[in-house]
């Protein structure tokens, strides 16, 4: 699990999941269900190879919802990246990045500050290709990428990538959006994060979103729980309260954790979205 640079030996075209069923790389592991390739499919997307559209369906039989709440979780991670930079934030690291999408974090943050720096890291392959592609498009340097696992905190921080973009002696903002509902307790989930805030200046800000079951019927959780059991990484939802323990320590800021459309929604909220099965809250540290 020890952070490495990624290599992409292959080109785009052939990792690439607009031709998903074209020889892809092994490391890819098309025919197991990805994380980050089910959650590009509920947003539209077409980087998923078929085993990925088929878990994904089937967590979407258990639960419809599953589409629009990847779609509020992000319109959150984009209010918060915004409000963020916004303080005269100008430095990311966005962990479990995800494939890239509209309104990726350093979008968001580059068109309040052009100078904003992020370094994206994930620990699947195909979301650090896309990123690697995405970033060659648009002249590096500020923004850069790190294949690496959540779980291994320390040597995320000390990779070269972090090291030459960051500069921790300042603010910098601890990207967590849908990430941790990856990990179970046995991976000790509260303490990495504690382990990440720590090597944060005062001034640092976390953004953190996170699955809940808390307004699903004991069935349709089992039922969604079950479909990631056979994916890479299960998924654990957890309650308002435990997600509110990942900021312990921290300047809690309004409206404090609540479901993601309604941390500081732009427009009027849909009906329903006090239910929506993703919390999200953006923190201080002083
Ligand atoms: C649901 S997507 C969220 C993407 C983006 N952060 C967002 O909120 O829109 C979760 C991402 O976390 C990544 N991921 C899951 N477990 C991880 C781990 N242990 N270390 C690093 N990344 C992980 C997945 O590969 C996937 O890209």
């Amino acid at each position: 699990m020890k952070a490495e640079v990624v290599v992409v030996e292959q080109s785009l075209e052939q990792n690439s999941v607009r031709q998903p069923e074209g020889a892809p790389s092994a490391d890819l592991r098309p025919e197991v269900p990805h994380p980050a390739r089910m959650y590009d499919y509920y947003l539209g997307g077409k980087d998923n190879f078929p085993a990925d559209r088929e878990a994904a369906e089937r967590a979407l039989a258990a639960n419809p919802e599953f589409r629009s709440t990847a779609r509020a979780n992000r319109g959150f991670l984009q209010r918060a990246v915004r409000f963020v930079a916004q303080q005269g934030v100008d430095q990311f690291l966005d962990i479990g990045t995800g494939i890239p999408t509209a309104g990726n974090t350093h979008e968001i943050a580059q068109q309040v500050d052009p100078q904003a720096r992020v370094v994206y890291v994930d620990n699947d392959p195909i979301v650090l290709t896309h990123a690697r592609a995405l970033m060659a498009g648009m002249g590096r340097g500020r923004t850069d990428v790190l294949q690496a696992d959540l779980r291994d905190p320390a040597g995320i921080l000390a990779a070269a990538q972090v090291r030459e973009l960051l500069d921790f002696d300042r603010p910098v903002a601890l990207v967590l959006a849908a990430v941790l509902h990856f990990l179970p307790a046995e991976d000790k989930p509260f303490a990495i994060v504690e382990e990440l805030l720590a090597a944060l200046a005062p001034g640092s800000y976390l953004v953190l979103s996170h699955g809940t079951a808390d307004f699903l019927p004991p069935e349709v959780r089992d039922r969604v729980t079950g479909v990631y059991t056979k994916a890479t990484a299960p998924l654990v939802g957890r309650s308002r309260e435990e997600v509110r323990q990942f900021f312990d320590g921290l300047e809690l800021l309004e409206p404090g954790v609540v479901t993601v459309p309604l941390w500081r929604p732009e427009e009027e909220p849909a009906e329903g979205s006090d239910r929506v099965s993703m919390y999200g809250a953006v923190a201080r540290k002083s």
